[in-house]
């Protein structure tokens, strides 16, 4: 992991794809990376964040002291009402944890049908997955083509960093956090869905603790082939 070639990454995509492009916003210690690498190296680079309406007070904490701290906008993203009154209506407020098919139906509405509004303009966007994350990413590139949306493109600046890497970089620069990785929390989404990690469990074991590694996706993330990017 090089600073400098991230950073040459994200020069890269902003020069090709501003103001078509934004980075998508969970808070996590590597969206807060980037969101500072964006302000130093672009102003007025699109963020915008799912509020699932499930997520954890400490998140949006966060999110306050992050967009006062780096003086950035943050452009929100709720489910559709109807969808979610349907949904807990019919099945209640823990239908996710009946059976899978339930959890991706609630993933759906409320964040795979929001992203899509999210993205529906853009050229490109940013993320801040890792491929040290989970099996499910371990042959994720840096720069891909979004299959699911389009065929947008997809920059994953820290594909290639380690958690220790991370957090090294929030510590030098001083960045705020989500309080919940004091806790034990290692990967963070929504709070009825997220867990604590014990010593020993991998990464991601908190979200959705309850399911197979293999499943541990909400839909967001899958889809995606490589693409070659000459230009830069
Ligand atoms: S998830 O698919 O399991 O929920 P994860 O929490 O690991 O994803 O986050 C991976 C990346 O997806 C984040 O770095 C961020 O770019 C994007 N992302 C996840 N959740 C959100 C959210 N609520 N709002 C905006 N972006 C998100
Ligand atoms: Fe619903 Fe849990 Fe998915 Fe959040 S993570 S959208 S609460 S199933």
């Amino acid at each position: 992991m090089q600073i400098k070639d991230t950073q040459n990454l994200l020069q890269w995509a902003i020069k090709e794809f501003q103001p078509e492009i934004a980075l998508a916003c969970s808070f996590s210690i590597e969206d807060i990376t980037i969101a500072h690498m964006l302000t130093k190296n672009a102003e007025n680079t699109r963020v915008f964040a799912l509020d699932t309406g499930r997520l954890n007070e400490e998140t949006y904490q966060c999110a306050n002291i992050l967009q006062h701290k780096l003086g950035i906008r943050i452009d929100w993203y709720f489910p559709r009402n109807e969808l979610v009154e349907q949904m807990e209506n019919d099945k209640g407020v823990f239908a996710f944890r009946e059976s899978i098919k339930a959890r991706h139906v609630c993933c759906r509405i409320r964040k795979v049908e929001p992203l899509s509004r999210a993205l529906s303009n853009l050229k490109a966007w940013i993320t801040g997955l890792r491929r040290e994350q989970s099996v499910t990413r371990n042959k994720l590139e840096q720069v891909e083509k979004d299959g699911l949306h389009g065929g947008i493109i997809k920059i994953n600046p820290l594909a290639d960093w380690k958690t220790e890497d991370v957090w090294a970089y929030i510590k030098q620069n001083n960045l705020p956090y989500n309080r919940l990785y004091d806790l034990g929390y290692k990967s963070i989404g929504c709070a009825p869905c997220t867990r604590e990690v014990k010593p020993g469990e991998e990464e991601r074991a908190g979200r959705w603790w309850w399911e197979d590694h293999e499943h541990k996706e909400c839909g967001l993330h899958v889809g995606n082939h490589v693409v070659q990017t000459n230009s830069r």
